[in-house]
């Protein structure tokens, strides 16, 4: 066999290779199989100093017009492979630019926070400060400065989550005495704070989480939110709180809903009160909501307690004052008339997004 046979048989095999090869990894390995360095083609190239001389110009021009044709070739069937490749990923990943983007929702303040910065607004605009206080208080400031007495059932580990600082080893339990330090029951503490470190004239509120070992029901929940409010001032009386409690009443729940104040004790006011608002189920009529009593129970307040201010380094003989504690879970409830207040707690998308 000739050097014309070997390339013209070289350019029918890579001719036939090339329509079998599917990938330009495959494409790749056939070009160096034939034109790279120790290629087929390139070998054969090399053995032209043998071919008599009378042959080589009609030799060399076949085996250059083979090598190009080679190449073409080669190039072709990999743009091909190239082509087919886009055209694979384009059918995979269509994209159908006619359909409706993704809606990024942007979210509402949770119902509590909503109403605790409604408060915040009612009471700002009565030209009060807005204060803030820890979660984890001292016995001091929860209670001891608030006139609560030693005994007082409220201090007892069953009402309140003590925080073991100097418990010794084993003996963890939350007995009542082994610890000073607490997770605040109430905000009232914000109160001995404020008047620590202000002086009078004195119109605050603070907001903010308390917690109580309270199993949670449809009333009660271990973790909730008050509002406190306190002020101190010459001259204040009842009619000073009265007078900004309804109020605030009217502005959180409207102007059809009755108030009425009941005595009550607190330790760190007196006189003290419980405040009602009629019941917007029934209308005050009675109902199962307002267990037909007409009314629902909506926040505590008084005259600050003499003692109270004794213990802050106020004199009670300038002046006086009343303070009050805001249950936000409780206005929730009752402006929505919400049956159950774990419905607050649950994150449940259904209940949050009404608000
Ligand atoms: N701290 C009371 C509670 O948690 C609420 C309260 C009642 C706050 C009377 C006050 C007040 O400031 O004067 O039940």
């Amino acid at each position: 066999m000739g050097m014309s046979d070997d390339l013209k048989s070289i350019e029918a095999q890579v001719k036939e290779g090339l329509e079998k090869v599917q990938s330009e990894e495959a494409l790749e390995e056939l070009r160096v199989a034939t034109l790279g360095r120790k290629g087929q083609l390139t070998a054969l190239m090399h053995m032209m100093g043998k071919v008599p001389p009378e042959e080589r110009p009609a030799m060399g021009k076949l085996a250059n017009t083979v090598r190009s044709e080679v190449e073409d070739a080669i190039s072709r069937r990999k743009a091909e492979l190239v082509r087919d490749a886009m055209a694979r990923r384009m059918a995979a990943d269509t994209v159908d630019v006619t359909l409706p983007g993704r809606e990024l929702s942007l979210g509402t303040q949770h119902l509590i926070s909503q109403i605790r910065e409604e408060i915040e607004d009612i009471f700002c605009g009565l030209g009060y400060t807005v204060e803030d206080g820890p979660y984890v208080e001292t016995t001091w400031y929860n209670f001891t400065a608030l006139n609560a007495p030693e005994d007082h059932p409220s201090r007892s580990a069953r009402d309140t989550f003590y925080v073991v600082d100097n418990a010794p080893e084993g003996k963890e339990a939350h007995v009542q005495g082994e610890s000073d330090v607490l997770l605040r029951t109430q905000t009232s503490g914000v109160q001995v704070h404020v008047m620590e470190n202000q002086q009078p004239p004195i119109y605050m509120i603070c907001p903010g989480k308390v917690f109580r070992p309270d199993t949670a029901d449809a009333n009660h929940l271990p973790q909730f939110t008050q509002v406190e409010g306190l002020v101190v001032d010459e001259g204040i009386t009842f009619g000073d709180l009265k007078g900004t409690l309804d109020y605030f009443c009217r502005e959180i729940f409207g102007k059809d809903r009755a108030t009425r104040y009941r005595p009550h004790f607190f330790p760190f006011t007196e006189p003290s009160c419980e405040v009602d608002v009629s019941c917007g189920v029934c209308g005050g009529k009675g109902c199962r909501f307002c267990k037909n009593t007409g009314w629902l129970e909506i926040l505590g307040c008084g005259m600050v307690d003499p003692n109270v201010f004794q213990y802050c380094g106020i004199d009670p003989e300038k002046y006086t004052g009343f303070a009050f504690g805001i249950g936000v879970e409780r206005v929730a409830a009752l402006r929505y008339d919400l049956p159950d207040l774990r419905m607050l707690m649950t994150g449940d998308m259904r209940f949050l997004n009404q608000f």
